[in-house]
């Protein structure tokens, strides 16, 4: 596991374009599964402007959706939909038949998360999978104590997931469940990117990086992979033990 640790937001978030462009410079059809969430937000909006500025064309690429709050319309401005397209595919103009998200308003979510583990399959897998981390160490919506094997499912939300979930959405909103990819499919993905900033965030980040490696932590299966990158700014890295 490679880590960074950035002056601050701005510097991280630069980083984690460059890195982003990198993998479609170099494969042009790459397979991009990209969080939502505040930390990446900059990120993606550099990403956007390198991608104009530079010439790198994001229309071979296919998105993978990581996750979506079960029962949350893709219009509602809370949800990841929302948040992908605002943010990433109405920007790069991404035609629709490249972007394969969670349907939330489903009525059948099992056959939506086989849709979804068919999806990657024939796309032969994710290139670039850029990941946030929740305050409960939880990746997509892989919470505490889930399964490190598991690829897409349903998921009982946890306490803190609800309520810190509360922050993307204009009104109380009843957060239930979700859906999402499973640590299956971060292992699987060819390169990993966990981004993290601010002094909320140091404690879970010292957790992931120097306790053990277990499904009570989810995103500490990241140093399980071969090709890992945990993307910082210093105040999110400021509880780690000085290297
Ligand atoms: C969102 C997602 C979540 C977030 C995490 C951190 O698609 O998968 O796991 O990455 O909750 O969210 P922020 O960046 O808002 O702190």
């Amino acid at each position: 596991m490679n880590l960074k640790i950035y002056e601050n937001y701005e510097s991280l978030s630069h980083g984690a374009a460059n890195q982003i462009i990198e993998v479609v410079r170099q494969k042009p059809c790459a397979v991009l599964c990209l969080a939502a969430g505040d930390t990446p937000r900059l990120a993606y909006t550099l990403m956007v402007n390198m991608a104009k500025t530079e010439g790198i064309d994001f229309a071979n690429c296919t998105f993978i959706g990581l996750d979506e709050w079960l029962g949350i319309s893709p219009v509602n401005e809370g949800s990841c939909h929302h948040f992908l397209r605002r943010h990433i595919f109405e920007p790069l103009s991404i035609s629709n038949d490249k972007i394969h998200l969670f349907d939330a308003l489903t009525e059948d979510p099992q056959g939506e998360c086989r849709k979804m583990d068919k999806t990657i399959i024939e796309n032969k897998g994710i290139d670039l999978m850029l990941v946030g981390i929740g305050m409960n160490g939880h990746i997509g919506f892989n919470e505490p104590a889930g399964s490190f094997q598991a690829y897409s499912h349903v998921v009982e939300l946890d306490e803190t997931s609800r309520t810190v979930g509360q922050k993307y959405f204009r009104e109380q909103t009843t957060l239930t469940s979700g859906i999402t990819l499973g640590l299956g499919h971060m292992l699987e993905a060819r390169q990993v990117i966990l981004v993290a900033n601010g002094s909320k965030k140091a404690d879970i980040i010292r957790r992931t990086i120097e306790e053990d490696v277990t499904p009570l932590l989810p995103a500490s299966l990241i140093r399980n992979h071969v090709d890992a990158y945990v993307i910082l700014d210093k105040e999110a890295g400021s509880l780690l033990t000085p290297r």
